[in-house]
């Protein structure tokens, strides 16, 4: 017996592949999305994980759409209104899943930003969707490609990633999220906003989310992996009333629910008092280590060929490449000690791409990073010098 052919025909993440090699190698890994194990905030996990484990209630098993609690913490904190619903989710990657098995049959069209999150590639990949893109510009998506897919009719779905995008680190401005909005109102296609890295923002000003402009078409995906840990496996899906019984009869199907002491926790400590500051100090560390980046890369002559946008968020950095062959390149640079994904795996179409790399830059200790961007600066010289 033969796994289905969409899943046989979905190649698996190059990033968790490459993670196992990392793991057993003396490589400085700038690969991975992987937030500062010392941002978790374990003192307020060790007292709320006590207090858990003395509710009884929260081992049984429960509502589909969440803990209730929590629920109405995420009411407030994304300014729910009253004509959305909360479900709480699996990470945003169960809410890209979600999304996808309720809007989505074989052959139905997706448009997305290129490039984009692997993991739902990964996820259109296994649906059979028909995905068509945009090019991401340094202020968010292509307008005029977006809408030439919209005026065609029948788009299920737009998948974009405005806050601190994955791979690139882009984030929208004011003047493409309203366009954006306009765009899904006026043809009435609905936008999947993926908001993961939204609030880990370290300099810059917060924009309004794009489906805070368009909330009757648009379905909202956050996450407490980075702001909190991602072992939790806690994220939320905001949608439009008129979707929430399929989103609750799915979810039900699936897992029945998420794990209720975990959602319990998570609402500990988004309701701690050291919260704030706890988010805070997470943001300001990674700011560091971004700025360990930028200096390691503007110390080293090899990078005045390559071009890199500067971020105000997020976890990593996209840097563009004279062209060259990035497979190669990254290989190479695993085999002289540190790991980077290379452009390819990020578009669903492995010949529209552009030649760069992603860099992590919340995981390692500036002098890790540091070293890594020496180690990779060596392999540079010899692809593109
Ligand atoms: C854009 C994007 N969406 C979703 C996810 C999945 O996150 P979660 O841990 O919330 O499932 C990630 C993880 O890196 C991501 O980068």
């Amino acid at each position: 017996m033969q796994a289905v052919d969409p899943l046989r025909n979905t190649p698996p993440s190059y990033i968790r592949e490459i993670l196992s090699v990392v793991a057993s190698n003396d490589v400085i890994s700038l690969a991975g999305g992987l937030p500062c194990p010392d941002s978790f905030p374990m003192t307020i996990i060790d007292t709320a994980m006590r207090d858990i484990a003395c509710d009884k209630s929260l081992f049984q098993y429960a509502a589909t759409s969440g803990y209730e609690p929590l629920i109405n913490t995420i009411r407030e904190r994304y300014h729910v209104t009253d004509s959305q619903e909360v479900l709480i989710t699996n990470g945003s990657q169960q809410g890209i899943d979600l999304c996808t098995r309720v809007f989505i049959n074989k052959g139905d069209n997706i448009v997305a930003e290129a490039p984009s999150y692997l993991g739902a590639l990964q996820i259109f990949s296994i649906a059979e969707a028909n995905l068509s893109t945009v090019d991401q510009e340094n202020d968010g998506p292509n307008i005029q490609q977006l809408e030439t897919y919209f005026i065609q009719g029948d788009v299920s779905f737009f998948y974009a990633i405005p806050d601190f995008h994955n791979p690139t680190g882009c984030c929208w401005s004011l003047e493409k999220r309203q366009q954006v909005a306009d765009l899904c109102t006026r043809y009435e296609v609905l936008l999947i906003e993926d908001s993961p890295y939204r609030e880990m923002r370290f300099s810059g000003d917060s924009l309004p989310t794009v489906a805070s402009l368009c909330p009757e078409y648009a379905i909202s995906l956050f996450s407490f992996s980075k702001v909190i840990a991602p072992g939790l496996r806690i994220g939320a899906l905001i949608t439009p009333t008129r979707y929430a019984s399929s989103f609750n009869k799915l979810k039900q199907a699936t897992d029945l629910h998420t794990n209720v002491p975990l959602q319990a926790l998570t609402h500990a400590i988004l309701n701690h008092t050291d919260f704030t500051t706890h988010l805070a100090a997470t943001n300001q560390r990674y700011q560091t280590r971004y700025q360990a980046l930028v200096t390691a890369i503007t110390k080293n002559p090899v990078y005045e060929k390559c071009t890199m946008v500067p971020v105000d968020g997020g976890m990593f950095i996209w840097l563009i490449l004279p062209d060259c062959d990035v497979y190669t390149v990254a290989r190479t640079a695993i085999e002289n000690g540190v790991a980077v994904v290379p452009s390819t795996e990020f578009y669903s179409n492995k010949t529209e791409k552009a030649a760069a790399l992603r860099i992590n830059f919340s995981y390692n200790t500036p002098e890790k990073i540091e070293e890594g961007i020496r180690r990779l600066g060596d392999v540079l010289e010899e692809y593109i010098g």
